[in-house]
């Protein structure tokens, strides 16, 4: 049986606002991926895709709390770990992630070299810099990136480069995983593609054993990962293989998603074919019954009674709706 490399379960936090309000952004979610598995995590802004990623990398800085659940990185629980050791041993090491928007973040007085340096010694403090830039540029040459740019400044690179860059810095000492939040996002088609088989490189490469990829276009997710999670007001709603979840979705949601795909267009960044109508609930003060029942046009009055669990299917997949699985592709056919 494949190696579990991270493992998340049950884990819940939140943001406590300045008035002592409570944001439940990541509530009770479960996730495994396996060596050489890749995992999608997919849904609207402000499902809480990226406090995931920021809460099951330990990094809790007010305002956002742990509250419950564990987060597993090769065997070893790093929930009850001391911060700074999961920053010292895990984060870059085993681990490494990409915030979203990270290549605007760049300092801009200091060369690609740099921050590769400050990678390295952080964690092998012994490398010296002639070995650092050895390691990059046999790294960059791997990854099919120009050796030169890492001499140069990050205003110098065009966005795709930039991001392509920040990938390759942040896997230069192979980490077991890499979580990228967004990684595509903000950039012309061209630029998203090669940033896209660049991450898949990375799998087929053996740079690194596992890959958690984020995006809010549910769509793309299907050349790009094995699996995919959707998520709903920090809620998972839907888990299963890319090709099932997005070519058989059995929540409404998964299924509203896959209907609001943007079309790329010359000049503009996408256009929307159907959006899903109404907003996504405040999570300040979540529904009682189902998250999605408001914008759901299958809802009926039980779906706002009471919480619903997540369901797993014979065939190892899940969702999150009273509606049992045939009755909803009943409804489905009915409406083709
Ligand atoms: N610093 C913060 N303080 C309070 N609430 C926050 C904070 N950051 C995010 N939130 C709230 O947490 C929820 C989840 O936000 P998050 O950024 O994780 O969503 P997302 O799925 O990554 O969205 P996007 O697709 O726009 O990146 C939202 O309701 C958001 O308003
Ligand atoms: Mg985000």
């Amino acid at each position: 049986m494949a190696k579990t490399v991270l493992e998340v379960r049950e884990l819940t936090t939140r943001y406590i606002t300045r008035f002592r309000e409570s944001i439940y952004a990541v509530d009770h979610v479960s996730l495994k991926v396996d060596e050489g598995r890749s995992l999608g995590i997919a849904g609207e802004s402000g499902c809480g895709k990226s406090t995931l990623a920021l809460s099951l990398m330990g990094y809790y800085f007010p305002p956002l709390y742990y509250t419950s659940g564990q987060i597993i990185v090769d065997e070893r629980n790093i929930t009850g770990m001391d911060p700074d050791d999961v920053r010292k041993t895990i984060l870059g090491n085993e681990v490494s992630y990409i915030p979203q928007a990270a290549m605007n973040a760049l300092n801009p007085t200091r060369r690609v070299i740099n921050f590769i340096e400050d990678v390295i010694q952080a964690h092998r403090p012994e490398t010296t810099k002639r070995e650092i830039y050895d390691m990059a540029r046999e790294r960059f040459e791997l990854l099919g990136l120009p050796p030169e740019v890492l001499e140069k400044f990050p205003v110098e690179l065009s966005g795709g480069m930039k991001q392509r860059t920040v990938i390759a810095t942040s896997v230069i000492l192979s980490p077991k995983v890499l979580v990228a939040d967004e990684p595509s996002s903000a950039l012309d088609v061209t630029s998203q593609k090669m940033v896209i088989k660049m991450v898949m490189d990375l799998m087929e490469k053996g740079i690194i054993k596992a890959l958690v990829f984020i995006t809010h276009e549910l769509p793309l997710l299907y050349n790009v990962t094995d699996d995919i999670m959707v998520m709903y007001a920090g809620q998972v709603v839907e888990r299963g293989t890319a090709q099932e979840t997005v070519f058989d979705p059995i929540h409404p949601y998964t299924r509203a998603l896959m209907g609001s795909i943007i079309v790329p267009e010359a000049g503009l960044r996408g256009v929307k074919l159907a959006a899903i109508p109404g907003t996504p609930p405040n999570l300040k003060r979540p529904p009682s019954g189902c998250r999605f029942a408001e914008r759901c046009k299958y809802a009926m009055p039980e779906c706002r009674a009471a919480s619903v669990d997540l369901h797993e299917t014979k065939a190892g997949r899940a969702y999150r709706c009273i509606i049992p699985e045939e009755d909803l592709r009943r409804l489905y056919k009915n409406e083709q």
